[in-house]
């Protein structure tokens, strides 16, 4: 068989088979998290206007600087695949009006997003993301809300080998202070001409360069959680309080600034022990003045981004196998080609009763149909011949123990009888 003349992109991820089941799996639990605490879902568009980044993520994060899939329509304008999904949420939220309705708008949004980075094991040009955005209110229970949907989500995956970092990086009345604190700091090394120039756009991105020359720097550098106004203070205890009456483990983590510009106050991220340099499956933070940079009405904002990808490495790694279920509950097959329609209509039947079906198309013979009953992963085979259309009756075949058993062609609700109480059908096949 060839494998045909094309081949993905570089650098992205894409499923199929077992592992097509086990990301929607993923996706699914971290979706669930979020909507058993009222958060709605968007649907937001997968490109935007590019300036739209450079204002809401920041002109000195490589996000925005480096990795942009930035093009031009053929109207002229610049547009950019979404790199991250705050500045799009952010935008629609104001465009309807949303930010002066009931607050805090809480939604939800998942779907593909872009970097143009170097590809690694888990770091992908396009990947996935389950993001929730909760707009207008300072509350820090909301803080503690989001964070805990994010681990409630890695949770119900079965994920432990996971820690969850916090910071608080203060806000418009105490980052001044401490930023010419850092750069006054700075300005005593001799700093290479980019790291200068990206220093002097946000000092804070300084703090996040992994580069070992710059370790001993760093480790001495002024923190911005020692330079709290006491609002932003208590905010970040009462945050850590909630966290804890939630159950919610978490370690401090000073240097945390994460790599885009628009945090304030508390931000977050969870690494995972397992995935080696990609630990980070998911981050957020809390975004006080971007709504009103953006021009809407000047709310704070929590939210939080879930990588997929990553999340479901960080399953592999731990062993977990998420969505590995059967598809289906039952696989029909015909005994000849007059017994199909009476089949067809049996399995739309129990599809309608919301048994999951699939059926042996084509004429494959009875080996061949029951080879792929096997393989489908059914629990059950239904089986119709056409000596059963003149007794009114259909086999139901158990695919673990081979056991058969009878039922009337004519009444689903005792063929789902049969096949959900598995007692019942052992005991028929052996009176
Ligand atoms: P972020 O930390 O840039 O935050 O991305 C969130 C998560 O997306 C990361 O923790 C990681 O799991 C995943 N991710 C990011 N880049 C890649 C990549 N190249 N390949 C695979 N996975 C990746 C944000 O995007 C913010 N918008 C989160 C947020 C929402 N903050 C507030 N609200």
């Amino acid at each position: 068989m060839s494998a045909g003349s094309f081949r993905a992109p570089k650098g992205v991820a894409e499923y199929v088979d077992d592992r097509a089941a086990a990301f929607d799996a993923v996706r699914e639990a971290l979706t669930g998290a979020a909507q058993v605490a009222g958060y709605a879902m968007l649907e937001l568009p997968v490109f935007e206007d590019t300036a739209l980044f450079v204002r809401g993520v920041g002109e000195s994060t490589d996000v925005v600087s480096k990795e942009m899939f930035t093009f031009t329509d053929r109207g002229g304008r610049s547009l950019t695949l979404r790199p991250e999904g705050t500045a799009g949420a952010l935008r629609a939220i104001i465009e309807h009006g949303l930010d002066r309705g009931q607050l805090p708008v809480k939604v939800l949004y998942s779907g593909p997003f872009f970097r143009a980075e170097r590809p690694q094991a888990g770091r992908y040009r396009q990947f996935s993301q389950v993001g929730v955005e909760a707009v207008g209110s300072d509350d820090p229970a909301l803080d503690a809300e989001v964070i805990a949907i994010a681990d409630a989500g890695y949770r119900d995956l079965g994920l432990r080998r996971f820690q969850l970092l916090l910071n608080s990086l203060g806000c418009r009345e105490c980052r001044p202070g401490y930023r010419s604190h850092l750069l006054a700091y700075l300005a005593g090394f001799d700093l290479d001409p980019a790291t200068r120039e990206r220093a002097e756009l946000n000092p804070l991105r300084v703090l996040d360069d992994k580069r070992p020359e710059l370790a001993e720097m760093i480790a001495a550098a002024p923190m911005p959680v020692d330079h709290l106004c006491e609002e932003c203070r208590s905010h970040y205890d009462a945050v850590r309080s909630y966290l804890d009456a939630l159950g919610v483990p978490w370690s401090e983590a000073p240097r945390l600034v994460r790599g885009l510009d628009y945090y304030t106050r508390t931000t977050f991220e969870f690494s995972h022990e397992l995935l080696g340099a990609q630990s980070g499956i998911g981050g957020g933070g809390r975004y006080d003045g971007l709504a009103a940079d953006l021009g809407g009405a000047d709310v704070g904002g929590i939210g939080f981004g879930l990588g997929v990808d990553r999340t479901l490495l960080a399953c592999e790694a731990e062993g977990l196998t998420p969505g590995d279920e059967p598809r289906i509950d039952v696989y029909g097959i015909a005994l000849g080609e007059q017994a199909k329609p009476t089949l067809v209509a049996t399995l739309g039947q129990l599809r309608r009763s919301g048994v999951r079906t699939d059926m042996s198309f084509g004429s494959r013979g009875l080996r061949g149909a029951m080879k792929a009953a096997d393989r489908s992963g059914a629990p059950w085979a239904l089986l119709i011949g056409e000596r059963d259309l003149s007794a009114g009756a259909l086999t139901l075949r158990n695919l673990s123990t081979g056991e058969q058993v009878q039922a009337p062609l004519d009444d689903i609700d005792e063929i789902i009888r049969r096949i959900t109480a598995e007692g019942e059908v052992d005991n028929a096949a052996h009176p």
